[in-house]
């Protein structure tokens, strides 16, 4: 079982070179034993053109690992130099109005620009070479947050030409396509591959398919990038671990398919700055504003787990206020405490802080990191040392295990809604989301899984909200899962060409729950469906008119009559987007008929298992008396009465 341990992101480059020892000497007097470096610093590493320096990054290395620092190297592509960009101005990415994203910040190139690509194989294949077999290269980043101010789709030349291939390919015949895309509608037929546009400057919205054709290419695009990235280093640098940071929310492209060509999945973990630009209302932001959504982070922790092996690491957990979001509250006392360790409690093998010391300068000068400008330790300094304290106290280590409940979570689904919300504030990403947060407050584990067989199996409830198309071969899964199972609104409402099924919505999955969907609306803010008066249930933001065939059962009708929750045997169909009154009726009480032991936890209180160790959090205000959860076990950590932030373990199997 590994260890779980804290790293820290330090940027050698932007500091002289009398500060490395130091640095390095410190970081391991706190507890840190690794840290990424390089991730940025393709210009110090190839100043000029084929003119490599390497000897400062030697000694950076050096430094490092001579005080006993495990080191990951970041690929520097995420920042080509000015140099390369005057070679190559054609590498720049077009955004959807057709204007260049240029050089000045990062992220400035085209997925779809082989010349580079071919740069990008030489400077990683450089680096590798020189360093991949250094006894303290622990792991490699491939570049960095990939889609990261929005840099996932191009509109350029070579993105049109690549996307004409990748049409070619997928379709081989040109009539094909215009059947899948339903292009005689408006017109749009098309003879051949190469008059196939970029679906970008149309006059009013362009054709579903072809866009979500277009997402998929572009998804594809990055997934090569990256496999092409992590091939190079494998081989010069055999027995490390290849990772990749990835952002949270964050949708646009199949990240499931990068986490193929990884060994261990990481993300960035900024809870506060999330807050702030998510869309969550004010009262909750407020309430939430200086410790975070209590389930976001949480939701990640177990996305990114499911995106590849199941190892994974949070690369950059905020310590400090950041500069990014619309407002930068600084953090609670001990709040990184408390978001580490619910990172360890969901498996993940490190938890690295951003950044070690807060920059005086450029872009992020406002974002705090563990030490401030002049070296002086910040608040989380002190905090981070005691988390390391507290992880050799417990020896805690990962050991997950697989939960009886899956969420399901899929990227199509989420550029399916994207592309066609119908109501404004439609989102995939928030849908899910919520029901995780239902999940949550019965205190249950919960592992998402991607739509496939495989994930499907074993669990005894499975919640599907929402899911873009359907196939036979999850229908039949989930038949064969033996689950309870949640599954709507707009679960298998579109084929996989992004057309109404003939027979319907809910498509293949129509018999699993004997329902076919022949209306939908959309409601505006404030807009909703009663069901339940008395209990304050409603639909908002979506609802649909089902009729319901003579195998299924109407559990549960709206005021107006139509039917809100429909069941066959074990199969449920939500004919609605709940509030959270309603979705958590249903959820207690699909979990009570699936034998799940739940427990209902008051909005600020989580729990979590890893293994036999259960972690109990509290992002409230007040004090609170975890006597109930925690029985008569000896707490490994914390107190009884949970002070805020606070984070108590203990080991429930005992
Ligand atoms: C991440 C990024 C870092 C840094 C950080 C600031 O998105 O990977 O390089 O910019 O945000 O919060």
């Amino acid at each position: 079982m590994t260890k779980q341990r804290l790293g820290v992101c330090y940027y050698p480059e932007h500091w002289p070179e009398a500060f490395w020892d130091g640095d390095a000497r410190r970081m391991r007097e706190i507890g840190l034993s690794c840290v990424r470096i390089g991730e940025f610093a393709w210009s110090r590493l190839e100043p000029v053109e084929g003119r490599y320096d390497f000897e400062w990054f030697k000694r950076a290395i050096d430094v490092l690992a001579g005080a006993g620092l495990d080191i990951v190297l970041g690929t520097p592509t995420a920042t080509p130099p000015k140099w390369l960009v005057d070679k190559m101005p054609d590498m720049i990415a077009l955004d959807v109005h057709g204007r260049a994203r240029n050089f000045g910040s990062r992220r400035h190139y085209c997925f779809s620009y082989e010349p580079y690509i071919l740069e990008c194989e030489r400077i990683v294949a450089a680096v590798a070479e020189a360093f991949g077999d250094h006894p303290h290269v622990v792991a490699w980043q491939i570049d960095n947050e990939y889609g990261c101010h929005d840099t996932v789709e191009s509109y350029s030349n070579s993105a049109r030409d690549a996307f004409r291939l990748w049409c070619e390919r997928k379709y081989r015949d040109i009539e094909a396509l215009n059947g899948a895309w339903g292009n005689v509608f408006w017109s749009m037929e098309l003879s051949r591959f190469d008059q196939i546009e970029l679906p970008n400057l149309t006059v009013t919205e362009a054709n579903p398919s072809h866009l979500i054709d277009f997402q998929r290419f572009s998804s594809d695009q990055l997934v090569a990038f990256n496999k092409r990235q992590a091939e190079i280093v494998r081989r010069r640098s055999p027995g490390r671990d290849i990772l990749h940071n990835f952002m949270g929310s964050f949708t646009s492209f199949d990240h499931f398919a990068v986490g193929r060509d990884l060994d261990v999945v990481a993300w960035d973990s900024y809870p506060l700055g999330f807050l702030e630009r998510g869309n969550r209302d004010d009262l909750f932001k407020q309430r939430f504003m200086r410790v975070g959504d209590p389930d976001f982070q949480a939701f990640h922790h177990d996305l990114y787990r499911a995106c590849g092996r199941g190892r994974w690491w949070v690369m950059e957990q905020q310590p400090g206020a950041v500069n990014w979001a619309p407002w930068n509250p600084l953090p609670a006392e001990s709040v990184a405490r408390l978001w580490s360790f619910e990172a360890f409690a969901a498996g993940a093998e490190v938890v690295s802080y951003f950044r070690w010391r807060q920059a005086p300068f450029a872009q992020e000068q406002m974002h705090e990191g563990l030490l401030l400008p002049n070296c002086q330790p910040n608040d989380s300094y002190h905090v981070v040392a005691k988390v390391a304290q507290e992880l050799a106290k417990i020896d805690a280590r990962v050991e997950t295990r697989r939960a009886d409940v899956a969420l399901v979570f899929d990227y199509e689904s989420a550029f399916a809604w994207k592309i066609q919300p119908q109501g404004w504030n439609f989102s995939y990403f928030d849908i899910v989301l919520n029901f995780y947060e239902g999940l949550r407050r019965l205190g249950l584990n919960i592992d998402i899984a991607p739509p496939t067989p495989e994930a499907l199996l074993g669990r005894k409830l499975i919640i599907a909200p929402a899911l873009f198309s359907s196939s036979e071969a999850l229908a039949q899964a989930m038949e064969a899962s033996g689950a309870v199972i949640l599954l709507g609104p707009r679960s298998g409402s579109k084929t996989q060409d992004f057309q109404i099924p003939p027979e319907l919505p809910p498509g293949a999955f129509r018999n699993l729950v004997g329902i076919s969907v022949c209306r939908v609306e959309s409601l505006r803010p404030g807009g909703s469906i009663m069901v339940d008066p008395a209990a304050d249930t409603m639909f908002q933001c979506w609802r649909e008119i089902v009729a319901a065939g003579d195998a299924a059962e109407i559990v549960l009708r709206c005021r107006d009559g139509e039917p809100a929750l429909t069941r066959r045997e074990r199969f449920y169909y939500l004919a609605g987007l709940p509030n959270d009154f309603l979705r958590d009726a249903i959820l207690r009480g699909l979990s009570e008929e699936a034998g799940l032991a739940i427990r209902e936890l008051p909005a600020h209180i989580r729990i979590r298992d890893n293994g036999p160790m259960r972690y109990v959090f509290n992002y409230g205000e007040q004090d609170f008396d975890i006597s109930a959860i925690a029985g008569d076990a000896r707490l490994l950590l914390g107190e009884r009465l949970l002070a805020p932030c606070g984070v108590a373990v203990f080991n429930w199997e005992r």
